[in-house]
């Protein structure tokens, strides 16, 4: 499904408030995605234009960026999402940063319909430190060494460098995992050229969660084979991607995400950062 691009007029109004979000103004809302289907239920973002200090918030791009490779790529992802124009007066509680005269782009996923892996074994709620929470997240990461698809993830990270994949990230859906929340991909939130350099390793929650049932060669090789299947889908798209970038970026930024994302595209590219030989 590509995105979709909706004006404010689709924004139908928040719905509940969220058991789990992080800093953005992440809210479930009601959104007319086809102007003949019902509205649809969806998590929306705001993301701020800059932090405090002044560093770019690169998180809108970066939503776009993973939902895209992972769509391509075949991996399961909410089945509609893309960009929506709000208005101030739209939101309920609007954050603090936001500027009342001046409409603002967000992120919108349809909803799933699945709980987190984090929401599934309850670890939001567990109090840091205790043996409940020490056993239900052995419990998840059993569950993850298990599960087929978590190769798959592994390597749609490390292409993506998304820096993020904590367990709110991961949907439970039935045989299979939904990828939600790629606002931390291509290094960060607030990344900056310099930051996107092809070669260099970075951070890949699930791959640290697993330890060392992550390092062994069966584990290894079938990362690398996902990773070859999914850059053999998203490599063709990459123009549209750039397009897509273009849009959201200035032509030196979006020259150096399409060029970060093409040159870990390049056969072997993760095999020199996991260890494998191509
Ligand atoms: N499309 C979706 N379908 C189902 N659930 C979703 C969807 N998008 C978000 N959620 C739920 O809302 C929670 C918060 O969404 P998301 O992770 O995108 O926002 P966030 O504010 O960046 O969170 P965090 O900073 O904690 O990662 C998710 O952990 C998940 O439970
Ligand atoms: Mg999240």
């Amino acid at each position: 499904m590509p995105l979709i691009l909706l004006g404010s007029n689709s924004y139908r109004g928040e719905l509940a408030p969220l058991d789990e979000s992080g800093v953005e103004y992440t809210h479930l809302a009601s959104l007319t995605v086809a102007a003949s289907e019902a509205p649809v239920r969806a998590f929306v973002k705001v993301y701020p234009r800059a932090y405090v200090g002044g560093q770019t918030a690169r998180g809108l791009v970066n939503e776009l960026v993973g939902y895209f490779c992972a769509e391509r790529a075949g991996l399961p992802v909410p089945p509609t999402a893309g960009l929506i124009s709000l208005q101030h007066a739209q939101l309920s509680t609007p954050p603090a940063w936001l500027d009342p005269g001046q409409p603002v782009i967000g992120w919108w996923s349809q909803d799933a319909g699945f709980p987190s892996i984090r929401a599934t074994w309850n670890l939001q709620a567990l109090p840091q430190g205790s043996a409940a929470l020490i056993h239900a997240m052995a419990q998840a990461r059993e569950f993850l060494i298990k599960h087929c698809s978590t190769p798959s993830i592994v390597a749609l990270d490390d292409l993506i460098a998304n820096v993020d994949r904590n367990l709110g990230n991961l949907l439970h859906s039935p045989g299979s995992l939904t990828l939600i929340d790629h606002g931390r991909s291509l290094t960060g939130p607030a990344w900056r050229r310099p930051d996107l350099v092809a070669g260099n390793a970075f951070m890949n929650v699930v791959r640290d969660l697993l330890g060392p049932a992550a390092e062994t060669l069966p584990f290894r090789g079938a990362v690398m084979a996902e990773y070859t299947t999914i850059v053999s889908k998203v490599s063709p798209a990459m123009p549209e991607l750039k397009q897509l970038l273009d849009h959201l970026l200035d032509p030196l930024d979006s020259r150096a995400a399409h060029d970060f994302l093409h040159g870990r595209s390049a056969p072997g590219s993760i095999a020199r950062r996991i260890g494998v030989v191509a």
